[in-house]
């Protein structure tokens, strides 16, 4: 059997995990071959199709990013898109697909998976925010990140006695802000399932200057005030329809300066987040996905994505596109109300 395999949305540490042991078991354990398809979607449309064997996934567990390329292509945005993408694994060979991505590439995934592709997913993203699964890798090497970069900024805050507002990603969950900001031991926590109150916000940040303690405020990127709106990039939107996102952090520090008249700056970590080497735990549990799907493909098992829960990796069905975010509850939030402030 030839196998394809492809990486779509924004990149994150451990995709190169799961190609590696896609391949590594497929050949050994099952004799299939494989094919990369370059940057994502977008391969699968355009026909761009590479070699990909064991060789050419030696030494690649501990690098960052994906050897395979990846674009936010949608292949419904494209004139026969559908029709396309079969003619590229008609025209190559290619039996079934390994699809890794996020939620978008994955509803996409599963659409084409309705109209007959035969494919499996392996979930992906940092923001930890694709349903089904317990967690997704490059969610925990994100977090450490943020996590060491709050810590940091603690020191920094302290010898001046300002604020520091932390931006994080999270577009419409705060799973980074929420665990980096309890790691880290942030003082308010935003996150976007959870509009905020300014006015509370500077509370939180004024009683932390009554005890001569410098406050740290984490917000996700995408967090949103009471009465106001998502603060965009600019207005451009990906195939997906999504808008680009920063600056929330920026609008925060000028508030808490403004309504309270301390010294307060933000720090955007964006990319930082997302690029370099994964995490042991994100390599393991990339390992481990790619090792299941592989499986799937071995059993037939088309229109699943592998999953955690708990510590087991088990099948489920790939998400509907557009339903598939997993966010971050109101009573997992409230646990840590306490440390606000
Ligand atoms: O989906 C992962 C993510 O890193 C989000 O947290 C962030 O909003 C988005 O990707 C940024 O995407 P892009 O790579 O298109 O700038």
């Amino acid at each position: 059997m030839r196998v394809g395999v492809l990486t779509g949305g924004g990149d994150c540490p451990g995709l190169n995990a799961v190609i590696r042991s896609v391949v590594r078991k497929g050949v050994q354990e099952y004799g299939f071959d494989f094919v990369g398809l370059r940057d994502g979607w977008l391969g699968a449309l355009r026909g761009h199709v590479v070699p990909l064997d064991v060789a050419s996934v030696r030494g690649i567990l501990p690098r960052g990013g994906t050897v395979l390329g990846s674009s936010r292509t949608n292949p419904f945005k494209h004139d026969d898109g559908p029709r396309r993408i079969e003619d590229t694994l008609a025209a190559h060979g290619i039996d079934a697909l390994v699809v890794i991505g996020g939620e978008d590439t994955l509803g996409a995934a599963g659409e084409l998976s309705r109209r007959g592709l035969r494919l499996v997913g392996v979930p992906k993203t940092i923001d930890n925010d694709v349903a089904g699964t317990d967690y997704t890798f490059g969610f925990d090497t994100a977090v450490g990140i943020a996590t060491e970069a709050i810590d940091r900024l603690h020191t920094t805050a302290e010898s001046h006695m300002r604020a520091l507002v932390v931006e994080v990603m999270g577009r419409h969950s705060g799973w980074i802000a929420l665990h980096a900001g309890v790691a880290g031991g942030a003082n308010v926590i935003l996150v976007p399932e959870r509009p905020f109150d300014i006015e509370q916000v500077c509370a939180w940040v004024q009683s932390r200057f009554r005890f001569n303690y410098a406050p740290i405020v984490v917000v996700a990127e995408g967090a949103v005030p009471k009465e106001g709106q998502m603060v965009l990039k600019d207005r451009s939107r990906d195939e997906y329809g999504h808008v680009r996102l920063s600056g929330i952090g920026e609008w925060l520090a000028l508030e808490i300066a403004r309504r309270t008249g301390k010294d307060a700056r933000t720090t955007v970590l964006g990319y930082i987040q997302r690029g370099g080497s994964p995490s042991a735990f994100d390599r393991w549990l990339a390992t481990r996905f790619g090792l299941h799907a592989v499986d799937a493909v071995k059993d037939g098992d088309f229109g699943t994505m592998t999953a955690l829960r708990g510590t087991q990796i088990v099948r489920v069905p790939l998400p509907d596109a557009h339903t598939g975010t997993k966010v971050v509850d109101d009573s997992l939030y409230d646990e840590f109300e306490v440390f606000f402030g």
